[in-house]
């Protein structure tokens, strides 16, 4: 079996442009493979220094991962900083790599562009990724296409590694979600939570209803866009076709038909989440932190041989 592994940082929330672009694709092709979803979180220190927050959205993802149909028994579900293996060989790493070779990643231009400082965490941020896909062999990384030239650092790390200590690592390859940059959010731009124009995925049922109803539309149209393209997620083309076509110029019965298509979808899975407690989250997280500790630890004592830190 092919090996998977994905991650995510806690950082807040998710909207169902997070659930169809990454949540859902990444849960169905675990089913599929030997998989690894790992939660984060010491990537989510470079610019999250709220300790409640942090605990908050920990337990938080692994719920949504869970009632989005994440099987903890078939995929090893843990958060980062309960394998040291990840932040030690990010550091062997950050040893083989050059200054100029990290200035040019565009997340960490981004970032600092957006305003976020420019901690040296940030700065090493593609290491400690590449150290995560790498531990454990990866064959393939589902992420969106923002991810891309992390998995481009991380071919380079294993490249490097291998170079100078012999062949070690896997070179891993990126599947790229397409469908995250076109989930459009209630302005019509991208659905990020940068913009404010977000749905959130387990919002109750009249948060949503508030949300839809406040997309715009524009009233010289005869099928409103914006309601039409996140209408699209949950429908066919032909079913959409029909229902648009009986309903031409009825925003009201549109909006209202898609309010019942996103809580058909999301009442289930809200139920779902409800049930899961946090010690729930927290026993499966640490059990799934064991099971990868197993793994890393394997791997990174062949690397400590191999560097001469092991005497
Ligand atoms: P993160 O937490 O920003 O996002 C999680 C996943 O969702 C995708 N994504 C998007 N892609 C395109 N457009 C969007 N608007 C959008 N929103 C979310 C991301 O591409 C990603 O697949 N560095 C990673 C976390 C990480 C990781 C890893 C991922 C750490 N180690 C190892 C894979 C493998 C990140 O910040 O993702």
């Amino acid at each position: 079996m092919q090996r998977l592994f994905t991650g995510l940082q806690p950082s807040g929330a998710l909207h169902i442009g997070n659930y169809f672009g990454a949540l859902k694709p990444a849960v169905e092709m675990c089913r599929e493979y030997d998989g690894l979803v790992m939660i984060a979180d010491y990537h989510a220190l470079t610019s999250l220094k709220n300790p409640d927050a942090l605990r908050r959205n920990i337990l938080g993802v692994v719920k949504d991962y869970m009632a989005a149909g994440l099987d903890p028994a078939h995929t090893i579900l843990f958060k980062q900083s309960d394998v040291p293996e990840h932040t030690e060989l990010a550091w062997i790493f950050q040893c083989l790599v050059t200054v100029p070779f990290l200035e040019l990643s565009h997340a960490y231009k981004d970032k600092v562009a957006k305003g976020l400082e420019a901690n040296a965490g940030l700065f090493a941020y593609p290491m400690l990724m590449a150290a995560d896909i790498l531990l454990y062999d990866t064959d393939v990384v589902p992420v969106g296409e923002d991810q891309r030239q992390h998995l481009e650092y991380a071919r380079e790390a294993a490249a490097k590694f291998n170079n100078a200590f012999g062949e070690t690592f896997k070179e891993p390859k990126e599947k790229i979600l397409k469908s995250i940059a076109v989930v459009p959010g209630i302005d019509g731009k991208k659905m990020s939570k940068s913009y404010g124009n977000t749905i959130p995925l387990f919002a109750t049922k009249d948060e949503i209803a508030k949300l839809v109803m406040s997309i715009i539309t524009d009233s010289k149209a005869e099928s409103p866009v914006n309601v039409y393209s996140i209408h699209a997620l949950f429908r066919t083309r032909e079913e959409l076709s029909t229902l648009y076509t009986e309903n031409k110029g009825k925003y009201k019965v549109l909006k209202e038909a898609l309010i019942d298509d996103i809580e058909a979808l999301i009442a289930p899975m809200r139920a779902k989440r409800d049930a899961i407690s946090d010690e729930d989250a927290k026993r499966i997280i640490k059990e799934g932190g064991e099971k990868a500790r197993e793994r890393a630890s394997k791997k990174i004592a062949d690397v400590r041989t191999k560097v001469g830190v092991s005497v």
